[in-house]
C-alpha cells in the first residue's frame, strides 16, 4: 500500500551491489582505482546507447536525473556558444531553455546554478493530456529570436512527474531543424518505455533523433537510489568539451593499460560512488526483456486503476490518464475537493492503510496513484480502493461537508 513516490524496496541484485560497493569503498573516478567498476559502467552505458538507439554517441552515471537535467543543459550551453566557459554569461547573447510547464523543478534549479536564471527558463503550454503544444513552443521560440536571444535548448519530458505526460519528440525534432537547439529528453520516470519496442513506439517515437535522453533505474526498475545514466547521441566529446575544467593531471592517467579513460575526468564529481554494480548485476540478472515487462506489467496496472476509478461513484479521474500516473480524486462537492483529498489522504497515512502522494494541477488536487512495485497485483489494486473509500465514507459521516455558504465552504476535516 505503499503507492506514493516513483521508487519501492530495491531489487536484491542491486542490494548485493549495494553491499559491495560499501565493503570495496572505492571511487569510480579512475581506472586504476576502481578498474571492474570503470568496465562495468563502460559496458552498461554501450548498452543503453544501443537501446536508446543513439550511433557515436558518450554516456555517465550521474547521481539522479535532476543532476542529469542540469549536466544536459550544462553541455549543450557550452558547446552552443564555447567562450562561456572561459569568460561566464557577461556580455553574451542571451539564452533560452524551454519547457513544458510540467516540467519537473530540476529544470527550474538547472537554470538557476547555471545562471541563465528563472525567466531565461521558458514555460510552454500544455494540452489536456499534459503534452507541450508543439504551436505554442513555436510561437516561444519565434519570440525568443525576434527580441535577439537564442533558444539553445529544449526539453521532451518523457512522462511528467505528477500526471505522466509524454511530449511528442517527433514535433520537436521538427522545430530543432529550424531553430537549432539541443533536445534533451527528460525520461526520468517514463523513459524506461525504452526497454518494451510496443511503449517505446507508443510514448517515445523519434527518441535516437534526440540529442540527450537521461532515465533513472532507481525509480520503476527498482534499481536502488541511487542508478541513474546520461546518454548522449553522436558526440564523444560533449562531456569533455562541455564539462571539463581544472588541473586533474594529479588524477588522470592518459596512459592506463587497455586504453581506459578514466569516467571521473568528464564527470562533474571528483570522488564518484560504484553504483555501476548495482546497475551491472540487475541489468544481468532481469535482461531486456525482464524490465521490459516489468514497464509493460506496471501500465497494465494503471489501466486497470483507471477502470476501478471510472466503474465508481465515489472516485474520479482529475486528468485523462496519458501513462503510468493515475489522478485521482474522491468526489466531494466543490469547493471542499482539495481540503477533504488531503485529509482522506493523510488520514489513510496516519492509520496505516496506505500512503499515496499528492500533487496540485490546475489547482486541483489530485491523488497520484502509482504502481511501481514489481509484486503488485489486480488484486492490490482492488484492495488499495477499498481501504480508501471506506475511510473516505467513514469521514463523510463523522464529519458531513458543511453548507456552501457565499461561494465559500470552511471546511477543515
Ligand atoms: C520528470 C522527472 N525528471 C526528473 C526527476 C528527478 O529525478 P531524480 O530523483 O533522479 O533526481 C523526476 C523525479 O521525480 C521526474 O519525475
Amino acid at each position: 500500500m505503499f503507492v506514493n513516490r516513483m521508487w519501492v524496496g530495491a531489487n536484491l541484485p542491486s542490494i548485493v551491489g549495494e553491499m559491495i560497493a560499501a565493503v570495496t569503498n572505492t571511487s569510480a573516478c579512475t581506472y586504476e582505482s576502481a578498474p571492474v567498476s570503470t568496465l562495468m559502467e563502460r559496458y552498461m552505458i554501450g548498452q543503453m546507447l544501443e537501446i536508446a538507439g543513439f550511433t557515436g554517441g558518450e554516456g555517465q552515471m550521474t547521481t539522479g536525473s535532476s543532476n542529469a537535467n542540469m549536466i544536459a543543459m550544462m553541455t549543450a550551453r557550452n558547446l552552443a556558444d564555447m567562450p562561456i566557459k572561459q569568460r561566464g554569461l557577461f556580455g553574451r547573447q542571451k539564452l533560452f531553455a524551454l519547457v513544458g510547464a510540467d516540467a519537473h523543478y530540476s529544470m527550474d534549479r538547472a537554470a538557476n546554478i547555471l545562471g541563465l536564471g528563472a525567466d531565461q527558463l521558458v514555460k510552454v503550454e500544455l494540452d489536456p493530456y499534459g503534452a507541450m503544444i508543439p504551436a505554442e513552443l513555436e510561437w516561444a521560440l519565434e519570440r525568443i529570436v525576434s527580441a535577439g536571444g537564442r533558444p539553445f535548448f529544449v526539453v521532451a519530458t518523457a512522462g511528467t512527474t505528477v500526471r505522466g505526460g509524454f511530449d511528442s519528440i517527433t514535433d520537436l525534432l521538427v522545430l530543432r531543424q529550424k531553430y537549432g537547439f539541443w533536445l534533451h529528453v527528460d525520461g526520468a520516470w517514463g523513459g524506461v518505455a525504452v526497454f518494451s519496442p510496443r511503449l517505446r513506439d507508443k510514448y517515445l517515437q523519434g527518441l535516437e533523433e534526440a540529442d540527450s535522453f537521461t532515465f533513472d533505474f532507481h525509480k520503476m526498475l527498482g534499481s536502488a537510489l541511487m542508478c541513474n545514466v546520461l546518454l548522449v547521441n553522436r558526440r564523444s566529446d560533449a562531456f569533455a568539451r562541455g564539462l571539463s575544467a581544472g588541473d586533474g593531471s594529479y588524477l588522470f592517467r592518459n596512459e592506463n593499460v587497455d586504453g581506459m579513460e578514466d569516467l571521473g575526468a568528464v564527470s562533474l564529481q571528483c570522488g564518484r560512488r560504484v553504483d555501476s554494480l548495482k546497475w551491472f548485476l540487475d541489468w544481468k540478472f532481469f535482461g531486456r526483456e525482464g524490465l521490459a515487462r516489468r514497464v509493460e506489467k506496471n501500465l497494465e496496472l494503471c489501466e486497470y486503476a483507471e477502470e476501478v476509478v471510472a466503474a465508481s461513484d465515489l472516485l474520479e479521474l482529475v486528468v485523462p490518464r496519458t501513462s503510468f500516473n493515475v489522478c485521482f480524486r474522491f468526489k466531494v462537492p466543490e469547493p471542499a475537493s482539495n481540503s477533504f483529498n488531503l485529509a482522506l489522504r493523510e488520514a489513510l497515512h496516519r492509520e496505516g492503510v496506505s500512503f499515496i502522494g499528492v500533487g496540485y494541477i490546475d489547482g486541483k488536487l489530485a491523488m497520484r496513484l502509482l504502481l511501481t512495485n514489481p509484486a503488485a497485483e489486480k488484486r492490490d489494486v482492488d484492495a488499495f480502493f477499498a481501504g480508501l473509500i471506506a475511510k473516505g465514507s467513514q469521514l463523510l459521516q463523522e464529519k458531513p461537508l458543511p453548507a456552501v455558504v457565499g461561494g465559500f465552504c470552511p471546511v477543515s476535516l
